[in-house]
């Protein structure tokens, strides 16, 4: 409280200002891979702040003092506040924070390993819904925004030896200048709801490191690597299946190798990986790695040079209990449900999922379509949005560079074609081919419907055409699929990127009643008969996997869950469309094998 006003605060509207300058994002990422994390998982002090009361009152500067020892009346009391899991979503912890859409405070104290030889303490935050704002010993230590992405924050000159006392403000309201906005067919979750630990690394260490195939090549290897300071030194690159052991020489921080190398081609029928390590002064950093080339070839897609078609299904990161919090073995069910459909590719709508998806499906062989949630509609005009989705892509490019599982960044979602629009994901898709060229730039995208065709300009940016189509469910009949398929020249390989019909489980009847199994069979049943014909589409991704939470669906059906799912909620319950599926994908699977 400012002495001469203890009142002030009650009209500060600029309360929020001062922290955007602090912000990290894709440029302070740092490679994890082989590191030994210090958890910070479990218990914090959880204060629920929709008023943003924290900032305007500057909680953080307040000391952890017993009541007794109280010599103002306080608003927040860290000690006494509720229990939180984290990681974990706020929605999930009390009835009554459901639709909780503001400021939460996590409080807990951290003892900091003592730094010996000039060591590094790095605060890693594996996801923050939306905007998160941390401070160390009543400093500001730095702050991040956008909900699925993770951040690295050096606190090493915040730390003092002993007890450390953190708050983290996360805000998860939903605003016109966010990405997404504040529209979505997916439920708002907020809070810590992925891992939070510290990684101590040495003075100087490598923040960057990507090994993949050489674009175009299956003989070639290229290793490059970047450190957090630009000095001049050497590195150790070594693949020992391969027999491979080569110097890295770095100059201003920043080494490239370009290797000759025969490696075990990954693929989802041989999801070879190689185990890889680097060595760079005192850090050492390990990886599993697998090669593959991955590519469009006129209206074909080629995986190590082989034609591919993409068995997909789209999968949203929610449940019923956790809410967007996962776990490896909610994340290997997934994969299990895909595989028993026959599916060998995952469609992750419609923003980063949790890191553990990639290494999982780099392990059983299923390739992956990671995105950002640049969703319907987005302030594409304003240039401060267009930094926050640019950032978002670029944290998971570098968070997931190295999995090759991962063939296609998404760069949005059903974005009407608007001038604004196209030059903010062209340079958005431009962006992804700049900091990746070894994966297709993808989106989903919306038909011309003057022209009734797979037509976008924007097409003109990616190497695979999305397209989202409901025909016999959002739009009657299938003769306008036919015309639509039978209309388009798209030159470049198209996946159906959403499909489908909602169904509640259990609820059955003639397949012409909406919300039926039978009716969503029946839709699946005709949507394969008409795709199948068309010769550029080289994959299928019905929307999706299970019933998920969004609030906007009340019908007696919905309840506040989209009931597309081929499964239920409980994750469980197949519906009638799932065998149609796995039917459909056995026998492209004979086909195309
Ligand atoms: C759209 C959108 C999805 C949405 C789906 C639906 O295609 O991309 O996010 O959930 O339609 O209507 O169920």
């Amino acid at each position: 409280m400012s002495e001469e006003d203890p009142f002030s605060h009650l009209h500060d509207e600029d309360y929020a200002s001062g922290f955007d300058s602090g912000r990290v994002g894709a440029a302070d990422m740092v490679e994890t891979g082989g590191r030994r994390a210090v958890s910070l998982d479990g218990t914090w002090k959880f204060t629920p702040d929709l008023y943003d009361e924290g900032l305007r009152q500057k909680w953080y500067l307040w000391t952890a003092d017993p009541p007794e020892a109280w010599d103002w009346p306080r608003d927040y009391d860290a000690e006494a506040a509720f229990d939180m899991q984290v990681p974990s979503c706020w929605n999930l912890a009390r009835p009554e924070w459901m639709y909780f859409e503001g400021s939460g405070w996590y409080a807990r104290d951290i003892f900091a390993p003592p730094s010996l030889h000039g060591e590094r303490t790095l605060l890693r935050i594996g996801a923050a819904n939306y905007e998160a704002r941390v401070f160390i010993n009543g400093s500001f230590a730095g702050g991040h925004r956008g909900g699925s992405t993770p951040f690295f924050l050096d606190v090493t000159p915040h730390l003092r030896p002993g007890a450390n006392r953190v708050l983290i403000q996360v805000e998860n309201r939903r605003r016109r200048d966010r990405v997404p906005m504040h529209h979505t067919d997916w439920f708002n979750y907020g809070g810590l709801y992925r891992e939070v630990a510290l990684y101590v690394v040495p003075p100087i260490f490598i923040r960057r490191f990507t090994v993949s195939l050489k674009p175009g090549h299956t003989d070639r290897i290229i290793v490059s690597l970047r450190l957090s300071a630009p000095v001049d030194t050497e590195a150790e690159f070594e693949i020992p299946a391969l027999g491979l052991s080569i110097p890295l020489t770095i100059t201003g921080g920043e080494g490239r190798a370009d290797i000759a190398a025969q490696p075990r081609l990954w693929s989802p029928e041989d999801p070879a990986l190689y185990d890889v390590t680097l060595r760079c002064g005192a850090d050492r950093l390990s990886e599993r790695i697998g090669f593959r080339d991955i590519r469009a070839d006129g209206e074909r897609l080629l995986l190590n040079g082989r034609p591919l078609y993409l068995r997909g299904l789209c999968v949203h990161e929610d449940d019923e209990l956790t809410g967007k919090t996962t776990d490896e073995a909610d994340i290997r069910r997934r994969f299990e449900h895909a595989r028993a459909m026959g599916a060998n590719f995952l469609r992750l709508s419609h923003y980063p999922h949790h890191e553990m998806v990639g290494r999982i499906a780099d392990e059983v062989g299923v390739m992956l379509w990671a995105e950002v949630p640049v969703y319907w509609a987005i302030d594409f005009t304003n240039p401060d949005t267009y930094a926050d989705a640019e950032n978002q892509l670029l944290e998971l490019i570098a968070r997931d560079a190295n999995r090759a599982s991962v063939i296609a960044w998404g760069v949005g979602n059903e974005n009407a074609d608007t001038d604004a629009r196209y030059r903010f994901m062209s340079r958005l898709a431009e962006a992804a081919r700049t900091a990746d060229p070894t994966r297709l730039v993808a989106a989903a995208c919306l038909i011309n419907r003057e022209r009734f065709a797979i037509e976008d300009r924007l097409a003109d940016h990616l190497d695979l055409i999305g397209i989202n189509e409901y025909f016999g469910w959002y739009e009657k009949g299938f003769d306008g699929l036919e015309r639509l398929l039978a209309n388009s020249r798209p030159g470049k390989p198209v996946v159906i990127s959403e499909v489908g019909a909602d169904a509640l489980a259990g609820h059955r009847g003639r397949d012409d009643e909406l919300f039926t199994e039978e009716c969503q069979a029946e839709i699946f049943r005709r949507q394969l008969e008409v795709v199948d014909r068309a010769p550029y589409v080289q994959g299928f991704c019905p929307w999706l996997l299970y019933d998920y939470r969004t609030e906007r669906r009340q019908t007696r059906f919905q309840r506040g869950w989209n009931r597309k799912g081929l499964i239920g909620e409980d994750k469980q319950t197949k519906k009638l469309a799932f065998d149609v599926l796995a039917k459909h994908y056995a026998s492209r699977r004979d086909r195309n094998a």
